[in-house]
């Protein structure tokens, strides 16, 4: 099909639920897709911080070949091998305890929210059963998640919204102290903002979130769906702060493309759950985390982690030199940066996908940096000229 009939044909037949952009990739290899008319593309976006090696890896094919050859799904009501493996890598990664698993980042928030209230009622604390998130926060679509997350217009039109989530103000200590009482039962915090904007935690405030969860016997929920996974630099961005959660989410980079979430949980926390307490059907299935396995084993490698790094600084130096009245700041860690203009940036985002350069925005006025984590110095140049040229054309 043309990417006119998909296009068309999509319209009609696909539930409208995505503003979604004038192409139909069909093929992807590295940091290049190709849509259906054949046009290439420099893909920045990597399924929105997903695809952390690049689109159609020949070592995660041939996993998902053997795997796929020997056992694709069984059940939870037996052990899973890969599970097995990939979770004690995860607990090993995190410095954390036990991981459950499950399909995409929604879910994998949906269990921590759970978890937090089941930790306490085991506890005969029923009355601790609030979160506090933050404003301009993201962390999923199902009822509870978009209750967690801290922006109106995820709201608008779902009410009645399930009871017990707070908003503080992101990297403002005090905002979190007032809205504490005997019902906090978490704090739910991304290490770096995605959807909100790109904006990291200042370092003390994610220790002072630490202490304040310490003192007062609160668990502390990192959301790493975004940052987490070789993104920031290091395997979990909360290893870049110095501070170490109760609890943190997966999902996207996790599978490298492969849809697949997982929460990871303090021994003491994840005592909260018994058999029987939280389920998925196909959370943690052997075609799932025998892809997350290979992922992990390469995202992990000090190697790896380190040219994240160098990219890391080359995106940020070539952002930073960007001579544009309109940019008002370049933020971020690792590659997940986000540069922020006077103006809403869809225009220039469609302007570079004409060019061949797919990106996607975080907000109204800011243009989101999550590319496969595999980039080349060339490809870098190849952005950047891309985008320096629609700059000039964007009005
Ligand atoms: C920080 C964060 N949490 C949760 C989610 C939800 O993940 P999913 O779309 O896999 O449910 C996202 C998705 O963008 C995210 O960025």
């Amino acid at each position: 099909m043309s990417n006119q009939l998909i296009i068309e044909k999509g319209q009609q037949y696909v539930m409208n639920t995505y503003g979604r952009f004038p192409i139909a990739p069909v093929k992807g290899q590295g940091c290049y897709v190709w849509d259906a008319d054949g046009k290439e593309y420099l893909d920045f976006l990597g399924g929105i911080a997903v695809c952390v090696l690049g689109h159609c890896d020949p070592r995660l094919q041939k996993v998902i070949q053997e795997q796929a050859a020997r056992l694709w799904h069984i059940s939870n009501l037996y052990w899973i091998e890969p599970q097995v493996e990939l979770a004690e890598k995860l607990v090993k990664l995190s410095g954390l305890g036990k991981a459950f698993f499950c399909n995409s980042g929604a879910e994998a928030n949906e269990a921590a929210i759970k978890l937090a209230r089941k930790y306490f009622y085991r506890q005969q604390q029923t009355e601790k059963y609030q979160i506090i998130s933050f404003k301009d926060s993201f962390h999923g679509r199902t009822l509870s998640t978009v209750a967690a997350t801290g922006q109106e217009k995820y709201h608008e039109g779902f009410a009645p919204l399930p009871e017990g989530f707070l908003h503080a103000r992101f990297n403002d200590i005090d905002s979190v102290k007032s809205l504490l009482n005997e019902h906090t039962a978490a704090i739910m915090v991304e290490p770096i903002q995605g959807e909100g904007g790109i904006h990291p935690a200042a370092p003390e405030f994610l220790k002072e979130l630490r202490l304040i969860c310490s003192q007062n016997d609160l668990l502390l929920i990192f959301d790493e769906v975004q940052c987490g996974m070789g993104r920031s630099g290091e395997v979990f961005a909360y290893q870049t702060y110095d501070v170490l959660p109760d609890i943190v989410t997966l999902a996207k980079g996790l599978g490298g493309g492969f849809p697949i979430g997982a929460m990871v949980a303090s021994d003491r926390a994840a005592s909260g759950f018994a058999p029987g307490d939280h389920a998925s059907t196909f959370g943690g299935n052997p075609l799932a985390t025998a892809v997350a396995n290979q992922t992990v084993d390469i995202i992990s490698r000090p190697a790896f982690l380190e040219q994240v790094q160098r990219m890391s600084h080359a995106l940020q130096r070539e952002l930073e030199s960007i001579n544009d009245q309109r940019i008002v700041s370049v933020r971020g860690r690792g590659l997940m940066l986000g540069v922020e203009f006077n103006q809403q940036v869809n225009e220039l985002i469609k302007i570079c996908m004409e060019k061949g350069l797919l990106l996607i925005g975080a907000g109204a006025n800011v243009v989101r940096w999550v590319p496969p984590l595999i980039i080349t110095d060339q490809e870098l140049r190849q952005a950047m000229a891309i985008f320096t040229q629609a700059l000039k054309e964007w009005k």
